[in-house]
């Protein structure tokens, strides 16, 4: 969700004016994809980069954070949608972490939509904690490091991260960037091996349900392959003999 800042620059407003107008396009984006039966949308929300900036604006993005899943959760709670976060959850301050873990409470039950809020996240921290715990196991006996060169190895480093949560729907099809960079930005690395990206100039602000429709529309006229062939196309000449 890139862009609020700049949005509201060139709007001689402050950054805080784009956070809180970018935090109200939200809840339709979050409508949008659970009415198009996407079974997980991640939202970017706040990265561990993003702890550096000025204690002014990290309190408002606390604050929109907490007023979204106080507002919105009757309204998520009616549409199904289950809530997870990613993320250095022990880095929140206490409030914010009772608002959440009480919203993620609330929905677990629930089996439409995963929406996870990606908070504090960074996807080399993820990997890098994935690794740990899996040496510590190694360390109590639990696994053995040959293990993740088995043929189920991958999947096995996978249910380290994070994203587990979100079981066979944590490997990412589609990362929608906002505001014009073309960066990747440390989020999701390992998830979006296989992954289409799309980049828009449209800052987040502005982002509202026709642009996420837009890219999903955009994304399924994509061919993925996942580095194989075309199963229709002719590979050698066999067929020319
Ligand atoms: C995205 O907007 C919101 C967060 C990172 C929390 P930015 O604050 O990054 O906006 P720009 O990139 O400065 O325009
Ligand atoms: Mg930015």
């Amino acid at each position: 969700m890139d862009g609020n800042g700049r949005w509201a620059k060139r709007r001689g407003k402050t950054r805080v004016w784009g956070h809180i107008r970018g935090a109200g396009r939200i809840k339709s984006v979050v409508r949008e994809a659970s009415d198009l039966g996407i079974r997980a949308l991640t939202l970017f929300a706040f990265s561990t980069e993003n702890w550096s900036r000025p204690d002014a604006e990290l309190t408002v993005l606390w604050k929109l954070l907490k007023k979204f899943l106080i507002r919105e959760l009757e309204a998520l709670d009616r549409e199904g949608v289950r809530l997870v976060i990613l993320g250095e959850m022990d880095r929140l301050a206490p409030d914010v972490r009772g608002v959440v873990e009480s919203a993620v409470k609330r929905l677990s039950g629930n089996s439409g939509m995963c929406l996870s809020f990606a908070v504090s996240y960074g996807s080399r921290r993820e990997i890098v904690h994935a690794a740990k715990q899996f040496a510590d196991d190694c360390v109590r006996g639990v696994r053995k490091a040959d293990e993740l060169v088995e043929a189920k190895g991958e999947a096995l480093f996978q249910s380290y991260l994070w994203t587990s949560v979100l079981g066979d729907a944590a490997d990412t099809d589609l990362v929608i960037r906002t505001s014009g960079e073309r960066r990747v930005s440390n989020f999701l690395l390992w998830q979006s091996a296989y992954a289409e990206y799309y980049f828009t100039e449209t800052c987040w602000p502005d982002f509202d349900a026709e642009c996420f429709r837009k890219a999903v529309r955009e994304y399924g006229a994509r061919e993925r392959r996942f580095g194989m062939v075309d199963s229709t196309e002719r590979v050698a000449g066999d067929s020319q003999a």
